[in-house]
């Protein structure tokens, strides 16, 4: 049921007219539950939207005057433009269609703890400046480190993204490792060599990223080859630090990763903490996707080994549904981080402290920070271990499933494991079975897929992305929404053979350069 216009709302109020400071709190509260109306319409109207707008890029800008408006407006009159400007040209990742990238639900109890962390208005740099903020962190930091399984000595923060928590993690490893940047810069310090983070191809390019702001550079970055499973290989990166070694590099640190961000492969922590530990590396787990599965205790196998880390980044904005953002970085090296990143001035010096408390500011490169523990810890109330347990178990079982169909269907190929709940596939018409690596062949199955997943988007009922596995165009169908059922993995399912048939059909599978495979056979005969 839609909600009513609400006559509080249908004209601008004195307060916004003559008035000096805010809305005075009924007035807010009439306010609110109008805004709360319009985020509960848009969950009822979810559905009927296309995941991915029709439109084109550019073609947005122009709904909206060029000139700041000079006098207020109604919020009857915002909130309507937000439903016919705003809401329609959003990609909605709260669709339960949304199966691209990694999903970021917003959990309805997320939301509930964005208004209040919006309302409470915190900002947790010092202890001073939000003691409840900074001492509920450290208690969603324990509460998530036990529901992962992992030591009482694993301490840490909350971040915006996984990438500002990567960052964080290197900077540490970067000064651990003596290169003192925090107050010579890189330069500074020739001695140590030049210093190089090693991580797998398959690496999320945040961990490059990271190299590029501390500036290691992106040659600071070691690439290490995977196998088969799109696993790093401990061994090649044995062979990369000792060449590094032998030539004066420095190593600094190693990039595990737990569900990497094309294929969701797993490297292989324990081997690769041993080679950390002999030469005496930072190990930091990117489990910012995966670590969710750690939550169910029967499913840890993968997880072996990430106890050893210095430092583990999980991201409760994707697999435990929380609203951008949140990131945890859990670390056992707080002391390294705070020597990366502390410097304060007078004007932050807690002079009446009693020295209990943590001024989260030392630890990273921000300053200003939100109260995303409130959020989170709103979302653990909600869900509690238990129901988060039961969410992701039910997205590991549709993945499997998925994988299932897929790998029944002759027409199509499954392109990697399925660790946890992304499907890697392409489309691959029978009549190319065998042929896959022929330069022509591999062509053409790059093409019909990009074309397969565009027609697929179009529908808007559901909406892939993308990656290369291999070299190959591959598409991915991620199944870890708050909001997926069994149902819209079905209709993906349906929708893909569906439009491969039509590509298929439309370009000729095979195209006109390229024989068919009996016509191939014949001629090898
Ligand atoms: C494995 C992995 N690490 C890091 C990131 C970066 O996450 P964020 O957007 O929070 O920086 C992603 C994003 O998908 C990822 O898949």
């Amino acid at each position: 049921m839609q909600s009513e216009p609400n006559d509080r709302i249908e004209a601008p109020l004195p307060e916004q007219l003559e008035g000096l400071t805010d809305l005075d709190p009924e007035a807010f509260r009439a306010a609110l539950h109008a805004v709360a109306d319009a985020m509960a319409d848009y969950a009822a109207r979810i559905e009927g939207y296309p995941v991915f707008p029709p439109i084109q890029p550019g073609r947005l800008t122009g709904l909206f005057p060029a000139q700041p408006p000079t006098g207020p407006a109604s919020l009857a009159a915002i909130l309507d433009d937000y439903r016919t400007l705003i809401e329609p040209n959003a990609t909605h990742w709260a669709h339960p269609g949304f199966m691209a990238y990694f999903a970021t639900p917003g959990a309805a109890a997320g939301v509930f703890g964005e208004m209040l962390m919006a309302s409470l208005g915190q900002n947790t740099m010092l202890w001073r400046t939000s003691p409840i903020g900074t001492e509920l962190e450290s208690v969603v930091v324990g509460w998530l480190r036990d529901g992962l399984g992992l030591p009482a000595d694993f301490d840490g923060f909350i971040n915006d993204t996984a990438s500002t928590s990567s960052l964080i993690a290197l900077a540490g490893a970067r000064d651990a490792a003596g290169y003192r940047s925090a107050t010579d810069g890189l330069f500074g310090n020739p001695e140590p060599g030049r210093p190089r983070v090693y991580a797998s191809v398959e690496a999320h390019s945040s961990i490059e990223k990271a190299c590029m702001t501390l500036g290691l550079g992106r040659s600071g970055l070691s690439k290490i080859p995977t196998d088969d499973a799109y696993r790093m290989r401990p061994e090649a990166l044995e062979a990369a630090i000792q060449a590094d070694l032998a030539a004066g590099v420095r190593p600094i640190a190693i990039v595990a990763t737990i569900g990497t961000t094309s294929s969701t492969s797993i490297d292989p922590v324990p081997a690769i903490a041993d080679i950390a530990a002999a030469h005496g590396l930072w190990l930091h787990v990117d489990a910012a996707y995966g670590g969710a599965v750690a939550l169910i205790p029967e499913r840890r196998g993968p997880f072996a080994g990430w106890e050893r880390a210095d430092s583990i980044v999980v991201n409760p904005h994707k697999w435990l549904f929380s609203p951008l953002d949140a990131s945890l970085l859990l670390t056992r090296r707080m002391p390294a981080l705070r020597d990366a990143f502390s410097l304060v001035p007078e004007y932050l010096r807690t002079l009446d402290r009693t020295g209990a408390g943590r001024d989260i500011h030392e630890y990273t490169p921000v300053l200003g920070r939100r109260f995303r523990a409130l959020k989170l810890w709103v979302m653990l109330r909600w869900f509690g271990l238990e129901g988060y347990r039961r969410r992701i178990e039910h997205h590991l079982g549709m993945a499997g499933a998925f994988a299932a169909r897929v790998d029944a269907d002759p027409d199509f190929e499954r392109l990697a494991p399925v660790p946890f709940s992304v499907v890697c596939l392409r489309y691959r018409p029978r009549q190319l079975a065998g042929r896959e690596d022929e330069p022509a062949i591999a062509a053409r199955l790059d093409e019909l897929n990009a074309r397969l997943i565009d027609a697929v988007n179009q529908t808007g009922e559901i909406f892939l992305s993308h990656t290369r596995l291999a070299g190959r165009f591959t598409i991915r169908v991620a199944l870890g929404h708050l909001r997926g059922e069994e149902r819209h993995a079905e209709r993906a399912w349906e929708l893909l053979r569906r439009e491969a048939a039509v590509v298929g059909e439309q370009g000729g599978a095979l195209g006109s350069d390229v024989a068919p495979a009996d016509a191939a056979a014949a001629a090898r005969d």
